[in-house]
């Protein structure tokens, strides 16, 4: 069974507005040198469109879905086939991620469960992306994380966090979460 890369939806926009602003804020304070940045599961590549065009030259993006992959590559962007940070050898900036969030539902198609659902809890591949993210931060590094208010039982770990941005939908509320290391 193959799964349909996930096309922007009201996630991405609120993820790709704060990256707007991270980005030039970041910059500001680093004049010198380009951030580098990894996006886990790029899907359309929206986010690394955003990056591109605020001039950002060191872009990794990532996802599990090759087809995303093959999609991203043809946009022009370095982009490695990974399930979170299995592939991923060095460390970033700042690492962003739109995650799979929501609580399994049977409703869902098996084809776009991949983007949309996080296990039982929605938050089964967020507590693995949080465990593994501590290898792949620069210090003074941040994170950039998508939640929802119906995600369950995140797992923060050490993470110091903030909701930075939030948008209110019909069924549930978005977070949009800073992370750094405590
Ligand atoms: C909600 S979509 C976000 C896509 C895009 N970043 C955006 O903002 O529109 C989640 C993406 O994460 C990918 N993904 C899901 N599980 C993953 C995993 N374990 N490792 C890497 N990517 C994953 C999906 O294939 C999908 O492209």
């Amino acid at each position: 069974m193959h799964s349909s890369i996930y096309y922007p939806e009201e996630d991405s926009y609120l993820l790709s507005e704060i990256l707007k602003k991270e980005i030039k804020e970041i910059k500001g304070k680093t004049k010198e040198k380009d951030i580098s940045v990894l996006e886990i599961g790029s899907g359309s590549g929206i986010q690394l469109e955003t990056l591109r065009k605020l001039g950002i030259k060191n872009i990794t993006g990532s996802d599990i879905n090759k087809k995303s992959i093959q999609h991203c590559k043809s946009l022009g962007f370095q982009c490695i086939k990974s399930n979170l940070f299995s592939n991923i050898k060095k460390s970033y900036d700042l690492i962003i991620f739109n995650p799979p969030y929501l609580p399994n539902n049977k409703s869902e198609p098996n084809e776009s469960k991949i983007a949309t659902t996080g296990g039982k809890n929605g938050s089964e591949i967020i507590n693995k992306f949080l465990t593994q993210a501590k290898n792949h931060l620069n210090k003074n590094g941040k994170i950039l994380l998508i939640t929802s208010s119906l995600t369950k039982s995140i797992k923060w770990g050490n993470w110091k966090n903030k909701i930075i941005a939030r948008k209110k939908l019909f069924f549930e509320e978005l977070y949009l979460w800073e992370l750094k290391d405590k």
